[in-house]
């Protein structure tokens, strides 16, 4: 029998060892085929060799290990398009996921899609470069894993609205006045998941309910107003659909990402999770309107896709510099929103057209952000 050959892109990481963490579970019909890191060698070096992988990339130092394959952002992308196999798990964090998404893509493998950025810089694109090579994108981050799967028993025209579930990390409980003098350790203690240091930063500023609201927005052809976000503290629910008789429909599962990982992995098919399941019995689940005052990236994120155009690309970019401005120290928590919606008023109107477009607004985004940030830095 066919195994499914996967590549993981970002296994150091915490999605990338979550997806380790599935695969120890030898799950008979899968092999991993190529791993992926930036700079940290070693473990990648350890995982390699406990799944007798022999097709390893390290795309961010020169390696000092005989078993690194491919080096460099070149060296990455080389192998994903050579190294056969059927499924890549993209885990990658920020926009350097885009043209690795795009790599296995146009290689003739399908994506399971952790890196939002993909989505969130160029989802129409993606979309068509994935139906012209006859691909599937799988959703892995848990609210669109949980509306992918919701989506597959209801038929698109019976769908009235989608609700993305967001924890309200690691602020939820503060008010606004005390998120001024908060420092990056204590944006980085999340409530409910374990996580990468800028999407833990994304959830305190809900800049990641931004980045999610717009890929919902590509990535199911929903229109913003059919879009609504609400806090549920618990993170038991990943997110809700909605139909036209009005019936709510919910994934619940424990918040852990090795569960939307495996479901990629095994898709179409879902197996038996060989975790404990999820007890509902003496669970509470609690759900709030966001406060946007408290929340700014998330208006601007709404006003963004509205905007259309570059917008969407604009928010990310510039967001991902305010973010690792605030965790070098340069500027404060309140000053993310700010620097970025300050990017954003310069015009983005038009809509890229290519990749390359895509990536020349990227840069033009990131150098306006550097003059933008001087303003803030104290
Ligand atoms: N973590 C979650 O639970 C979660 C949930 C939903 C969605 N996501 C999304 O999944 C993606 C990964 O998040 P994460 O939390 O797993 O991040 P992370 O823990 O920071 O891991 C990032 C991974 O990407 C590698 N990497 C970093 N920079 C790179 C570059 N320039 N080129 C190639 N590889 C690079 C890192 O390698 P080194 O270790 O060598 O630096 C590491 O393996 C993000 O887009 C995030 O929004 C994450």
């Amino acid at each position: 029998m066919h195994r499914k050959r996967i590549i993981i892109l970002g296994s150091t990481g915490s999605i990338g060892q979550s997806a380790i963490a599935v695969m120890r579970k030898q799950i008979k019909d899968l092999k991993i085929v190529a791993l992926s890191a930036h700079t940290n060698e070693e473990m990648l070096v350890e995982q390699a060799q406990e799944f007798d992988v022999e097709t390893v990339a390290l795309s961010g130092r020169e390696p000092d290990s005989e078993e690194i394959t491919h080096t460099g952002p070149e060296g990455l992308l080389k192998m994903i398009e050579e190294t056969e196999a059927d499924l890549v798990l993209n885990g990658i964090s920020g926009s350097s996921g885009l043209l690795p998404s795009i790599a296995a893509l146009t290689s003739g493998k399908d994506l399971a899609l952790a890196n939002k950025e993909t989505i969130v810089m160029a989802g129409p694109l993606i979309k068509k470069i994935a139906a012209d090579n006859k691909r599937v994108i799988i959703p892995v981050d848990s609210e669109h894993s949980a509306i992918f799967h919701l989506m597959r028993k209801v038929e698109k025209e019976d769908l009235a609205e989608i609700i993305l579930t967001a924890s309200g990390g690691a602020f939820r409980d503060a008010g606004l006045e005390e998120l001024q003098y908060v420092t990056v350790k204590q944006a980085l203690v999340h409530p409910t998941w374990s996580m990468g240091v800028k999407i833990t930063i994304d959830c305190a500023t809900m800049a990641n309910k931004g980045l999610e609201l717009i890929e919902t927005n590509y990535l199911f052809d929903i229109p913003p107003e059919k879009i609504k976000v609400v806090v549920h503290p618990q993170s038991y629910v990943h997110s809700l659909i909605r139909t036209t008789e009005g019936s709510l429909y919910a994934q619940i599962s424990r918040p852990d990402m090795r569960i939307p990982i495996q479901n990629a992995f095994t898709y179409p098919d879902l197996y038996e999770s060989y975790m404990k399941h999820f007890d509902l019995m003496g669970k509470t689940l609690e759900f709030h309107e966001p406060d946007m005052k408290k929340y700014p990236m998330l208006e601007i994120a709404f006003r963004a896709l509205e905007q259309k155009g570059s917008y969407p690309l604009a928010y990310n970019a510039a967001n991902e510099v305010a973010v690792e401005a605030f965790v070098k120290g340069r500027i404060a928590f309140l000053d993310v929103p700010k620097v970025v919606d300050s990017i954003l008023q310069n015009g983005w109107s038009r809509s890229p057209e290519s990749i390359e477009e895509v990536q020349d607004i990227h840069k033009r985004v990131i150098r306006e952000a550097g003059s933008t940030l001087k303003q803030y830095q104290g």
